[in-house]
């Protein structure tokens, strides 16, 4: 052996020996590879009739591609981010509303909220779809008709002006429409915005005669002949008394709905009632009752407040009950309890 060879024989690598040994090794272990398929690789979809596992023996099971394995990993990395954001915004706000001491009645809110109360609502109603809620809602009314808790006046457009002879939906000869509009509000913010915006609808409508009236009052204390424009009938009743999401704002609204009760016609009057409150849904409660405090402080209205517990308290007798949005949306037309004389 020359130097040269020598040399060689020193520096020559040993690692594709080593790796040809281990080769060899893992070839024992492992199991020997299948011969390549005679026939031609197929690229298609497995037929129903084929059997069981995958006809092409390189098919390695489904992949993803790393592109798209990022764009997962980010969004469950983002959403999971965003939930215990919101979880800790919502458990930051319940200590604070919990740590609140309000008063049962807010119903003072609303002098100052009124200026922004519409702008406040728009969004949630139309999303909620209110309006048409609204409207199936005040076609109901009908002869002398009285709106308590009437705010801005949400309802104004959906009123059929005027008392005529028609034919009602069961094809049934009847008086129609409304002869005398009463709308009141115990805030006299809101009702100033209600008068503007009926003003604006039906211009020189309310000093006709019977007038459209607009007061600020308790709910309460409303009674037919304090300033009611009952028209020659003298009648002591209103035959139509609507309320939308009133119950959740008035300090004792059982004693309110009992007093509508009185003074609505005992025979063919109706109580129309659109109202928001508890949901059917344990939940969803949990969340009303945890930030009730705070919203009611803000808002001047209890959230949370079980209608169908205060229906039934008031003894009014119920027509028609529905409800919507997980329940709590509450629709009902009651009428005064028969009396048993
Ligand atoms: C949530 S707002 C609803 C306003 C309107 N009815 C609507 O559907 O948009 C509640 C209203 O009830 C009024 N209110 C509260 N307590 C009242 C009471 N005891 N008598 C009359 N109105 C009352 C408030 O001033 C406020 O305008």
């Amino acid at each position: 052996m020359n130097a040269t060879q020598l040399g060689r024989a020193f520096f020559k690598p040993k690692w594709p020996s080593t790796i040809a040994r281990r080769g060899v090794q893992n070839q024992a272990q492992a199991p020997r590879p299948r011969r390549p398929s005679q026939r031609p690789p197929i690229s298609r979809r497995p037929s129903k009739a084929e059997p069981e596992g995958h006809p092409n023996p390189n098919y390695k099971g489904p992949t993803m591609s790393p592109r798209l394995m990022t764009f997962l990993g980010i969004s469950v990395l983002g959403i999971s981010s965003y939930c215990g954001f919101l979880y800790a915004s919502y458990s930051r706000e319940v200590s604070k509303s919990q740590a609140l001491d309000i008063p049962t009645d807010v119903s003072d809110r609303y002098n100052t909220t009124a200026p922004t109360f519409d702008a406040e609502v728009e969004l949630s109603e139309k999303a909620m779809r209110m309006g048409s809620k609204r409207a199936d809602l005040i076609r109901l009314a009908r002869g002398d008709v009285l709106e308590v808790s009437c705010g801005t006046g949400r309802n104004l457009e959906y009123y059929d002006l005027g008392e005529r002879r028609g034919v009602d939906e069961d094809g049934k000869a009847a008086i129609l429409g409304c002869r005398t509009l009463t709308f009141v509000d115990l805030s006299p913010q809101m009702v100033a915005i209600a008068e503007e915006k009926f003003e604006a609808l039906h211009p020189g409508y309310k000093s006709q005669s019977p007038p459209v009236t607009f007061r600020a009052q308790d709910a309460a204390s409303v009674t037919v002949t304090a300033g009611a424009p009952m028209g020659e009938n003298k009648k002591a009743y209103y035959d139509s008394i609507v309320q939308t999401m009133g119950l959740c704002s008035m300090p004792d609204p059982v004693r309110t709905l009992r007093h509508l009760g009185e003074i609505t016609e005992p025979k063919n009057g109706r109580i129309l009632l659109l109202e928001h409150g508890r949901s059917h849904y344990n939940w969803l409660n949990r969340i009303l009752d945890n930030l009730a405090p705070a919203h009611a402080d803000r808002h001047g209205c209890w959230w949370n407040r079980d209608i169908g517990a205060i229906v039934k308290e008031s003894g009014l007798e119920i027509v028609e009950e529905k409800r919507w949005h997980f329940g709590t949306t509450w629709r009902y037309v009651l009428r005064p309890r028969a009396s048993s004389e």
